[in-house]
C-alpha cells in the first residue's frame, strides 16, 4: 500500500508523530475530518494487521497481581480477574495498552523528547493505575481518575506503589465520570490560565513569575479508554474540558474495532490536531501491533471550525 506520511512535532512532545490530521498548513487540512478518519484507520489496519496477533500478550489478566520494572522500582499492580464478570466493569485488570503507555513515557523521558516534571497530569480511566503510577515516578503531579465504584482497587495500587521518598512527583486518586463537569481543582489553574504571564522558550521549560511556578505544559492521558461508540462522545467532551492550548494528550489504544476508533477519530479531530507515535518511539521492549499510541493537541483558533458547536457534537 502506497502512503505518504506527513511527519511534524507537537509542543509538548519532541519526538516525531505522523499526521493523521487537524494541524495549519498541512497537506490533510483541505480534508474532511471523516476522511481523515477512514484513511487513518486504512493505514493502521494495513501496517499492522492488528488481527493476526492474539491480544494482551504483554500482560495475564488472570493474574491477581502483575509485576513490571518502570522507573528504576519493582512495580506491583492489583488485579481483580474475577470483577471483570460484573457487566461494565473493564478496568479491574490491566490491558496492554496501559503497559504500552507507561513503558512509553518512561523511555520517552529517558530520551528527552518529553518531561512530565513537576507538571499537572490527569489520567482518564485508570483502572488498576500503573500509567498514573508511572508518570508519578517520572516526577508529574498526577491525578488519577475513574468511575467512582473503581476506585477501591486504585487507592490500593497507588499505596501500594508510591511512596514519600521513592516517588519524584505525586498522586491522587479522583473520581471522574466522562460527560460530567470536571472537578474545579482538576481544572486548576485552567491550562490556558498560566501563559500570559509564563515566557516560554522551549516546550519544557518551566516558568517562574515571581514567587509563583507554573508548568506551561498540562497533561492528559488515557489507555484502553477508546472502546464504545457511546463512551467515545463522553470522552471527547472531557478532553476538551481538560484542555487548553498548553495541554498535550497522550492516548494509547487497543486495535480491536476499526469502527469504533474511526468515530474516535472523527469526532476528536473537530477540536484536534492528532499525530500518531510509530512504534519505533515506543520502548523497545513494549511494543504491540494491537496498539496504536495518539498524541492530540487542541487545534490553533485558526483551524478550529466551530468550538461553539461542542454541546450539540459531544
Ligand atoms: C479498558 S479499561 C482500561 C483501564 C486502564 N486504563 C488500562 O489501560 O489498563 C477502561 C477504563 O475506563 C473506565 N471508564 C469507562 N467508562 C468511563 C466513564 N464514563 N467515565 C470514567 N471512566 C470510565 C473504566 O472504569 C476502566 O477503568
Amino acid at each position: 500500500m502506497d502512503t505518504v506520511e506527513e511527519i511534524r512535532r507537537m509542543s509538548g512532545y519532541g519526538g516525531d508523530v505522523i499526521v493523521v490530521g487537524g494541524f495549519p498548513a498541512s497537506e490533510s487540512e483541505s480534508e474532511s475530518e471523516s476522511d481523515l478518519a477512514a484513511g487513518e484507520i486504512m493505514v493502521i489496519w494495513a501496517i499492522q494487521g492488528p488481527t493476526s496477533f492474539a491480544p494482551n500478550a504483554l500482560v495475564a489478566q488472570s493474574s491477581l497481581e502483575l509485576r513490571l520494572d518502570a522507573c528504576g522500582h519493582s512495580l506491583s499492580i492489583l488485579q481483580s480477574p474475577c470483577s471483570m464478570n460484573t457487566p461494565g466493569v473493564t478496568g479491574s485488570v490491566m490491558w496492554d495498552s496501559g503497559v504500552v503507555l507507561g513503558k512509553f513515557l518512561e523511555h520517552s523521558v529517558d530520551s528527552k523528547v518529553l518531561s512530565l516534571d513537576g507538571k499537572k497530569i490527569v489520567e482518564l480511566g485508570s483502572g488498576c493505575g500503573l500509567v498514573g503510577c508511572i508518570a508519578a515516578l517520572l516526577g508529574g503531579n498526577v491525578v488519577l481518575t475513574d468511575l467512582p465504584d473503581r476506585l477501591r482497587l486504585l487507592n490500593k495500587n497507588v499505596q501500594t506503589n508510591l511512596h514519600r521518598g521513592n516517588t519524584r512527583g505525586s498522586a491522587i486518586v479522583q473520581e471522574l465520570v466522562w460527560g460530567d463537569d470536571p472537578d474545579p481543582d482538576l481544572i486548576e489553574p485552567f491550562p490556558d490560565y498560566g501563559t500570559h504571564l509564563c515566557f516560554i522558550s522551549s516546550p519544557f521549560v518551566h516558568t517562574i513569575s515571581n514567587t509563583s511556578f507554573f508548568a506551561v505544559h498540562f497533561v492528559v492521558l488515557g489507555s484502553d479508554v477508546i472502546y464504545s461508540e457511546e463512551a467515545v462522545h463522553h470522552l471527547v467532551k472531557t478532553l476538551l474540558q481538560l484542555c487548553g492550548h498548553q495541554t498535550t494528550i497522550f492516548l494509547s489504544g487497543e486495535l480491536r474495532n476499526d469502527a469504533v476508533l474511526e468515530y474516535f477519530l472523527e469526532s476528536a479531530l473537530k477540536y484536534f490536531a492528532i499525530g500518531r507515535v510509530e512504534q519505533t518511539q515506543w520502548h523497545p521492549d513494549y511494543r504491540s501491533r494491537r496498539v496504536v499510541l495518539y498524541v492530540l493537541e487542541k487545534k490553533s483558533k485558526r483551524c478550529l471550525t466551530d468550538e461553539s458547536s461542542l454541546n450539540q457534537s459531544c
